[in-house]
């Protein structure tokens, strides 16, 4: 029930259309009965003005979306100090005066890989892909105290610039990049996590794979894809079918919802509320192929 005491949470982005978010948020309202609503509210290009006009509008928080999770820092009156770190925030929290910016694309996966039984501390990481799903995955393995991070990008380039920025970060040499087609000669370790970053595979190219060859899941003990559509991704098929476990990245997608919902309302969802948005994501997902 909207009333006069409803206050207003949103998804600032472009295109904005097709989140998920709202499906989390106003579920989570009515479960937890907090006064809310989140709805999409797309940006064509004044973030400033965005922002500004949000907070004058007594908006209580707001997630963002591409392309503006870089961007949206400049617009910010604190930031976490791990969204500092990644450069990209993805959740606003009204504080006295604007907005603080969280990220909890990470903190997502953080407890994605808790609620799976995924230990980071020791192991010997491959993270594919050096884009921004990527920036946030390698600065939380780091932080999760990850052995060693090798990150493999068809543009190496990139990976050695995120490289360069982690290890900058952690003040040692954690991160090493490397070409994706050189993952043999890379890979000097028998095991590692894999955390799938790259959009290679996403529906509709659901039989689509980074790396095909045998040889990479040969030494995959576990696997991460962070693409949720289709729910088993070949990258996940491949580790499955050496009797190895592999994730989608659903569950990374509903925790950084249930943080961001935590962080703007003070509340805290059960797990029991989190595995009950969960099965409503599933559905949604099927609905929409
Ligand atoms: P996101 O924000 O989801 O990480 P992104 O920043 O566009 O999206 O990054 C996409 C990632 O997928 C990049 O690492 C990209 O590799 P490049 O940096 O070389 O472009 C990777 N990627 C996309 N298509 C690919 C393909 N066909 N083969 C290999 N890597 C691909």
């Amino acid at each position: 029930m909207i009333d006069g005491k409803t206050r207003t949470l949103g998804l600032i982005g472009k295109p904005v259309e097709h989140t998920l978010s709202p499906v989390i948020h106003n579920n989570l309202a009515e479960m937890l009965k907090q006064n809310v609503v989140y709805v999409p509210l797309l940006v064509e290009e004044d973030l400033h003005a965005a922002i500004s006009g949000a907070y004058a509008l007594n908006l209580l928080g707001m997630n963002v979306t591409v392309p503006y999770k870089n961007d949206v820092i400049e617009e910010l009156v604190e930031i976490d100090s791990l969204a500092k770190r990644i450069g990209a925030v993805n959740t606003l929290v009204r504080v006295p005066g604007g907005y603080k910016g969280y990220n909890t694309d990470a903190l997502g996966l953080k407890r994605e890989l808790l609620s799976e039984d995924i230990t980071v501390e020791g192991k010997y990481t491959v993270v594919l892909g050096a884009g921004g799903a990527s920036c946030a995955v390698v600065h939380l393995l780091a932080d999760m105290g990850a052995k060693d991070i090798l990150l493999l990008n068809r543009t190496v380039e990139k990976a050695e610039q995120l490289c360069a920025q982690v290890n900058a970060a952690c003040g040692r040499i954690i991160a090493h990049a490397g070409k994706l087609q050189d993952y043999q000669a890379e890979m000097k370790y028998e095991e590692y996590l894999a955390i799938q970053c790259t959009s290679v595979g996403l529906h509709p190219k659901d039989t689509e794979c980074v790396i095909t060859e045998e040889s990479f899941y040969q030494k995959i003990a576990t696997g991460v894809d962070l693409i949720y559509n289709p729910e088993e991704t070949m990258f996940m098929k491949q580790i499955r079918s050496k009797g190895k476990k592999a994730c989608n990245g659903l569950k990374m997608l509903l925790y950084q919802g249930v943080i961001a919902f935590e962080l703007f309302t003070g509340t805290t969802v059960t797990e029991e509320a989190a595995q009950d948005i969960y099965r409503r994501l599933k559905e949604e997902l099927q609905k929409n192929g």
